[in-house]
């Protein structure tokens, strides 16, 4: 049976792909290359490889000799993986529906294998060892770990009002159901765990680094377009969600609710996207660091 409880109950296409296009930038791929130690790799590995953003942006990097592999259990994200390969005539790269916890790869198969926010979902161990499994002896295996408890937020200049936190709060309700439904974020581990348990399931070598995610949309090296896909992306998300909420008739808010949330909601952004095109700024910013660790077998 078909998988799709990702991209229809979390994160849909359109949100996670714009997420990942902002946060990949051309210096931040170059940081991350460098953490995870995947140069001279020619058979890769992606796991939980969602809309494969991170995969094309590994194949820019990379010699196009190397074969670059992406697997996911949400059909629809691999649906729409396979189609940017072909539209885009990405030869080297191919895309898999299946289990990170199964993988369907003979031993010692990769170069090496990544994954960008996947191990928080996942029995850390199974997963570790699952990768330790189809990496050849002497490759690499790594994961990318965002760390929220550590993020630095700016005060938002346009506040939400009282009744859109009341009406968002219900929403943070059905989330956890979400959460709890899918294990989303059920492994969040500490990261001294994580490096643990790299070791334990025999790998050497191990490195620990960071990279810091930053968003700042008045930052002046922003082009406007730049900028006005913050908001809009952000605005997206907001939306998709409350509309997921309604279509899956969860009942976390009435039909009338769900309007006045969603105008609440326009109104803000019109306001923020008025601001950008008056040149006014926010000053609104976002730092979100992440921990790489990477190990070799
Ligand atoms: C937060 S998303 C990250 C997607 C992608 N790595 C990125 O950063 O854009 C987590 C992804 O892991 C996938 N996933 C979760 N559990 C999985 C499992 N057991 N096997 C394969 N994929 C899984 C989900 O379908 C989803 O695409």
């Amino acid at each position: 049976m078909e998988n799709r409880n990702w991209s229809e109950r979390v994160q849909s296409i359109y949100s996670l792909d714009t997420s990942r296009e902002l946060r990949f930038t051309e210096n931040k791929m170059k940081e991350i290359i460098e953490a995870i130690r995947i140069k001279n790799a020619r058979n890769i590995l992606e796991i939980g490889c969602g809309t494969g953003t991170f995969t094309r942006k590994l194949r820019e990097k990379l010699s196009l000799d190397s074969q670059i592999t992406g697997i996911d259990m949400d059909s629809n994200f691999i649906n729409y993986c396979k189609m940017r390969a072909e539209n885009e005539s990405l030869n080297n790269i191919q895309y898999t529906e299946g289990d990170a916890l199964s993988l369907p790869f003979e031993n010692n198969t990769f170069d090496a294998c990544t994954s960008h926010t996947v191990i928080e979902h996942v029995p850390n161990k199974k997963f570790l060892e699952e990768q330790y499994r189809v990496c050849k002896r002497g490759g690499y295996v790594s994961i990318l770990n965002v760390r929220p408890e550590l993020a630095l937020n700016s005060k938002d200049n346009i506040t939400l009002t009282t009744r859109e936190k009341v009406l968002m709060n219900k929403i943070e309700l059905y989330k956890k159901k979400v959460k709890d439904d899918l294990n989303v974020g059920k492994y969040f581990n500490d990261p001294q765990n994580i490096l643990r348990l790299f070791e334990e399931v025999g790998f050497r070598e191990i490195h620990f680094d960071t990279v810091n995610y930053i968003s700042c949309i008045d930052d002046y090296r922003n082009s406007y377009k730049r900028k006005r896909l913050i908001i809009e992306s952000e605005y997206e998300s907001i939306l998709e969600f409350v509309n997921m909420i309604i279509d899956k008739k969860e009942n976390a808010l009435t039909f009338k609710e769900k309007d006045e949330l969603i105008s609440l909601i326009n109104e803000r952004y019109v306001k923020k996207i008025n601001m950008l095109d008056k040149n006014e700024r926010l000053w609104d910013f976002n730092i979100s660091p992440m921990i790489i660790i990477s190990g070799r077998k």
